[in-house]
């Protein structure tokens, strides 16, 4: 038999109040369809991107910030973007410090932190631009100067490369390791050219 302590009284309250309270209400399956709204938004965005399963990967976690709203949408693709970039110079600076390295890889090491760099302020200038298009007066100036630093960072992105493809010996794991990274991160600022190119205002 149930004995009515204060304790079970206390945890049958507990309970219905917790039931209460989370049982969905109207407002919240309003926000489940705005949900799917701005999913959707992401996803069909990215249909015309280079890497279209990349780009909804990487952006899908925006979807709540960027709404329907495309200037948002391109200026997060150009966030991941300039966090790729700091991430792979973070992985490059870290071989190049380490001393079991030749002096021609340092040499190609350095090189690509300098394009790395040169890459992320491209990348600033192109944020820049795209968040001055609402209240520019020339819009589509703005938009081609963001196409313009976009290209020059993906085209540093590259030229990050050519230093282990020159036929002079360098470490296959650092290239690989390089390569590798280089690669990925050319695909998130090929999408964010592929978002921008796509833009009308
Ligand atoms: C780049 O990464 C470093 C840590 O590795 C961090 O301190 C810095 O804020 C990052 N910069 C950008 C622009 O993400």
């Amino acid at each position: 038999m149930l004995v009515m302590t204060p304790k079970f009284i206390f945890l049958i309250t507990l309970f219905l109040t917790t039931f209460l309270l989370f049982t969905p209400s109207s407002s919240s399956s309003t926000s489940l369809a705005q949900q799917n709204k701005y999913s959707t938004f992401v996803k069909i965005s990215c249909s015309s991107a280079t890497y279209p399963a990349a780009c909804t990967k990487s952006l899908l976690p925006y979807a709540s910030t960027v709404k329907t709203n495309p200037l948002t949408l391109v200026k997060a693709a150009l966030a991941t973007a300039l966090k790729s970039t700091n991430a792979t110079l973070s992985t490059i600076t870290q071989l190049y410090q380490t001393n079991r390295i030749t002096k021609w890889e340092a040499k190609v090491l350095k090189d690509c932190i300098g394009d790395l760099k040169d890459s992320m302020d491209e990348i600033k200038s192109s944020i820049k631009e795209i968040s001055g298009i609402p209240k520019s007066t020339d819009k589509g100036f703005a938009l081609s100067n963001a196409q313009t630093w976009t290209s020059a960072a993906i085209t540093d992105e590259n030229s990050c490369l050519d230093g282990f493809s020159d036929g002079r010996k360098t470490n296959s794991v650092i290239r690989k390791k390089i390569r590798n990274s280089i690669v990925s991160l050319a695909r998130v600022s090929s999408n964010a050219l592929s978002l921008i190119n796509h833009l009308s205002v």
